[in-house]
């Protein structure tokens, strides 16, 4: 609980919700359609403009890694292939190659950029490589340049994880528009967000279709067609597939948050300037500035806390923050810290050492459009007086 005169506690990746949302969800409810339907082929529609495809080319999903896993099947990925990811992600990532029965193989990172190394992805590719899942992590795109020749020249599968990345541009080019798919997250911390969702971009028409089977059962037919009012139609299972569908009640959320993801872009960049600015003086690492011709989700702001420089450790910290009613994340400790890891690959965290030391010691702050000018002084301040505590454990 609490006191009365104390801030009240800012939840870390609280979502803006906006009125348009809370109409959309009540209509569907009042409409009774609540299941996959007219929304979410709304949604896909709005989508698929807004990465600037064809309606064909996208398919709404339940989560993100539900898209990672059914992208990976339709591609043909199972047992005895190798798919190279990056150790500094969400376990989604990796357990998605290892429930298409593939077998994941790490490669570090970059210490800068924080994302997969393109030298060390091809240092790991053996003669059963056939696919990488990149990350463009805290929306900042990876090194496209280097990584779609390495994928061309040893004919790989390339899956963008773009679960942070929606507004995310390399190039000019999209995240997400790169690879064979790109995978959307609109879990309820993410950019856009439906509560649970995903959304899987594929550039081949056939590869969507694949998938659009494999999230509904194996279904010829989805159950909306099925159960409209132009009568009944029999379908037929094709093949043993997955429920991952979405349903018009996320995607009714979905509508309206697509719609102002650009204004909540700006909104995202005004913070991470002030944080920019604000921490300057600390004994800190702050982000790099987006590289030149990028375009940078800004879905995560994050510092490195090291010991030695900042005389406090990172989860003391992360506690001083929260002592202070600032939540706070941590993305991501590194995949081989898991036990689980440890114990079916072997995995240790000093064989990828710069992915390592920055799960070791990083920190989200709050990043959320819904932050006020006021919260955002509050976070500033709760950083500035944590690292002034200087009280190693
Ligand atoms: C990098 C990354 N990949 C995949 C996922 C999985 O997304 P979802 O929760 O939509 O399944 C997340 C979610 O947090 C993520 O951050």
């Amino acid at each position: 609980m609490n006191h009365p005169h104390e801030e009240k506690f800012l939840v870390f990746g609280s979502p803006l919700i906006g009125e348009e949302e809370i109409a959309e969800v009540t209509e569907s409810l009042r409409s009774c359609w609540l299941g996959t339907g007219p929304k979410v082929a709304r949604f896909e529609r709005d989508f698929a403009t807004y990465k600037s495809v064809s309606e064909k080319n996208v398919a709404a999903v339940n989560s993100c890694t539900a898209a990672l896993h059914i992208s990976m099947i339709a591609a043909g990925i199972g047992p005895g292939d190798e798919v190279i990811t990056t150790p500094l992600t969400f376990a989604a990532t990796v357990n998605a190659i290892i429930h298409s029965g593939a077998t994941p193989v790490l490669a570090d990172v970059d210490p800068q950029t924080m994302n997969i190394d393109p030298g060390q992805v091809e240092a790991r590719i053996t003669s059963k490589t056939r696919a990488m899942v990149i990350v463009h992590l805290a929306g900042r795109p990876c090194e496209m340049d280097a990584l779609v020749p390495i994928s061309q020249k040893h004919r790989l599968i390339l899956i963008e994880d773009c679960a942070h990345a929606i507004e995310t541009e390399h190039h000019g080019r999209k995240a997400g528009t790169f690879g064979d798919f790109g995978c959307f997250s609109f879990y309820v911390t993410k950019n856009v967000t439906t509560g649970e969702g995903g959304m899987i971009l594929a550039r081949s028409e056939e590869h969507i279709g694949r998938a659009k089977i494999l999230a509904l059962h194996g279904l010829s037919r989805d159950a909306w067609r099925r159960f409209s009012d132009d009568g009944y139609k029999h379908y037929y299972v094709t093949e043993c597939g997955f429920k991952y569908n979405m349903m018009d009640i996320q995607a009714a959320i979905g509508i309206h948050q697509l719609a102002r993801v650009e204004d909540n872009w700006i909104k995202r960049e005004a913070i991470w300037d002030s944080y920019q600015k604000a921490f300057e003086d600390l004994p800190v690492s702050r982000p790099a500035s987006p590289a030149k011709n990028t375009r940078h989700g800004y879905h995560l702001y994050t510092l490195l806390i090291d010991s030695a420089k900042a005389g406090i450790s990172r989860d003391r910290f992360l506690e001083q923050m929260t002592a202070r009613h600032i939540g706070v994340g941590v993305h991501y400790l590194s995949i081989p810290e898991h036990p689980y890891y440890q114990r079916t690959f072997g995995w240790r965290p000093d064989d990828y050492p710069n992915a390592m030391r920055i799960g070791r010691q990083t920190v989200s702050l709050p990043f959320s459009a819904k932050l006020t000018e006021t919260d955002v002084q509050r976070v500033i301040r709760a950083v500035r007086t944590s690292l002034a505590e200087k009280r190693e454990q």
